[in-house]
């Protein structure tokens, strides 16, 4: 398996609405793995194809003890009513956290890496995960999301001088610290720093 190059926010891969996945083949098996091992070697809890430059609807997840793959996902908000009020990062745009308002409850249906059917139903930082790789799929970066003020304070941020450079020594501090978590969830996974000169193949 291979740790893939996280793409950052200002890349175009991740502005481009991914095509569906329509080859259930060992090259998307091999997709998948490897980008499970990306996601994991940051700890990460979500990992969407666009996010390592593969223009495809494919993403990965691993939140507490629940992981897998989920290609073509659509989500459906369940319990309409309720809010998740939780705040959110990513790792496409490193060392910032904001907060976002989520649907509480959803529901994704898609297909697995072999292209059976799957449905599942999520609600906490599962639901937000979905959300947000589900988001990615499409062009869309959570920062988009945020309220007026907060999304100027994000855009700053990304536009002030040195933003990449913070952002590659944020993404190698993550991968060496297992566990940890910065800027609430983040989504993502990482491989600047050594592990990734070895696998960006
Ligand atoms: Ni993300």
């Amino acid at each position: 398996m291979t740790i893939l190059a996280v793409r950052l926010v200002g890349d175009p891969v991740l502005r481009t609405p991914a095509e569906p996945v329509t080859r259930f083949d060992d090259t998307l098996a091999k997709l998948a793995a490897d980008m499970h091992e990306t996601m994991e070697e940051v700890a990460g809890v979500g990992l969407a194809g666009p996010q390592v430059g593969v223009s495809l609807r494919i993403f990965t997840f691993h939140v507490g003890d629940q992981r897998g793959t989920v290609c073509n996902p659509v989500v459906e908000v369940l319990g309409g009513e309720e809010v998740d009020h939780g705040s959110e990062g990513c790792l496409s745009v490193p060392g910032l956290g904001f907060p976002l308002d989520r649907p509480a409850r959803v529901r994704v249906s898609g297909q697995g890496i072999d292209g059976e059917r799957l449905e599942l139903e999520a609600e906490g930082l599962l639901a937000r995960c979905f959300q947000h790789e589900t988001d990615h799929l499409g062009g869309t970066l959570y920062i988009d999301k945020l309220s007026g003020e907060e999304r100027k304070r994000a855009w700053r941020a990304i536009r002030e001088g040195g933003f990449e450079d913070n952002a590659q020594s944020v993404l190698r501090e993550r991968s060496g610290a297992v566990g940890s978590a910065f800027g609430g969830a983040t989504f993502g996974g990482s491989a600047f720093g050594a592990a990734a000169q070895g696998g960006a193949k």
